[in-house]
């Protein structure tokens, strides 16, 4: 397995969907970030994959697919909040939650009597999932509790001599993954904010809740989706989202960095455009601008595997607006800090 550079011929695809038919696993690139395919339909497979990412078995995973006419061989019901949300948003990155029925194994749901499905508009994705039958089990190609995998590199790292075949397509796209809204509830609730917000959502379905757990430490309830409970995304370094107003943030972060750095500590800081300069760390990532949360998401999880490799040993982020898309990367970002925040 070597990854490829540049656009994937048609030949290369084919050869990726037999290896799915035969039951073995491909990761491929996806708008939000590369998955790591086994066939949904298939037992040995999503045994398969939880092996491949060192997963615990009771984290189900999501089935991609093309489009709506893919639902009715796998779900008892397709609610009418389903149509409308697949009318709006499909292909894209929500995940829909719906009843499965028997063709779906326990093995793919983690022992639920529910399926998460996701529609993904990447072409390569789009191909990929056809070719392999139709019903592609994908959780993020990262080894368990690593950041998700926006580059073909990061996918290579973690599944190097795990998977039969990677395809490369280049940077995703979004960057974090799908939204997912749990649709066997009245009102729908969301379980893992992402590219679409809370507010998207209810100005096609009106009241939609969300998870109380997708923002706090200790709500002192499980979370919805079994694998937001896991601490995630976490770089090898330890890292701290340092909240306030942006001058006190940057003081008290240059002041931290005197201070570790004189104990031989390697400092890195997750800033933005506006006020990377100002730094004076060893290691300074900008994760984009303040303004534009779409930005951060896009670069977030680069940024966290960089950290790994030039050997940070504490890491200080800046912290960001919670609203629209800005909470999904405030989620991922407090996961990442196992919720560690100093206010200054
Ligand atoms: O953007 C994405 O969704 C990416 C790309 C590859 O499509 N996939 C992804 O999969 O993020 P994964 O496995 O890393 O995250 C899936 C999440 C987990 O937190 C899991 O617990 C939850 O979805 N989930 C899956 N099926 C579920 C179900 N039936 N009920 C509740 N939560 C579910
Ligand atoms: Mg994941």
């Amino acid at each position: 397995m070597k990854p490829q550079d540049g656009t994937i011929p048609a030949e290369k695809i084919k050869q990726a969907g037999d290896v799915i038919k035969r039951g073995g696993l491909v990761a491929f690139p996806t708008e939000t970030v590369y998955g790591l395919g086994g066939d949904g339909l298939n037992p040995a497979s999503s045994k398969k994959i939880y092996a491949a990412k060192g997963r615990p078995s009771d984290n189900p995973l999501i089935i991609h697919v093309t489009g709506r006419e893919a639902l009715p061989y796998i779900v008892k019901e397709i609610p009418e909040s389903a149509e409308e949300l697949i009318a709006h948003f499909w292909p894209g990155p929500l995940t829909i939650i719906l009843k499965k029925n028997d063709r779906v194994p326990y093995e793919t749901t983690g022992g639920l009597d529910t399926v998460a499905v996701r529609c993904p508009s990447d072409p390569v994705a789009r191909a990929f999932i056809d070719a392999a039958g139709g019903y592609v089990a994908a959780p993020s190609a990262n080894t368990s509790g690593r950041p998700s995998p926006t580059e073909a590199k990061w996918v290579y790292e973690d599944m190097k001599g795990r998977i039969e075949m990677l395809l490369d397509g280049g940077s995703s796209e979004i960057g974090l993954e799908s939204t997912i809204v749990d649709l066997t509830e009245e009102p729908p609730v969301i379980l893992r904010p992402g590219y679409y917000t809370a507010e998207d959502l209810s100005e096609v379905l009106g009241r939609v809740d969300t998870d109380r757990t997708i923002l706090s430490a200790d709500s002192g309830v499980a979370p919805k989706a079994p694998g937001m409970k896991y601490r995630h995304y976490a770089p090898k370094g330890d890292l701290t989202i340092v909240s306030g107003e942006t001058e006190a943030v940057v003081s008290y972060i240059n002041e931290e960095t005197k201070r570790l750095g004189a104990q031989g500590k390697r400092i890195g800081v997750i800033a933005t455009a506006e006020t990377i300069a100002r730094y004076e760390a060893d290691i300074k990532k900008n994760v984009g601008d303040r303004n534009d949360p779409a930005s951060v998401a896009r670069t977030l999880y680069r940024v966290l595997r960089e950290f790994d490799d030039e050997e940070a040993d504490i890491i200080f982020s800046e912290a960001f607006s919670s609203a629209g898309l800005g909470q999904a990367v405030m989620n991922r970002l407090l996961k990442a800090a196992g919720h560690k925040v100093t206010k200054v």
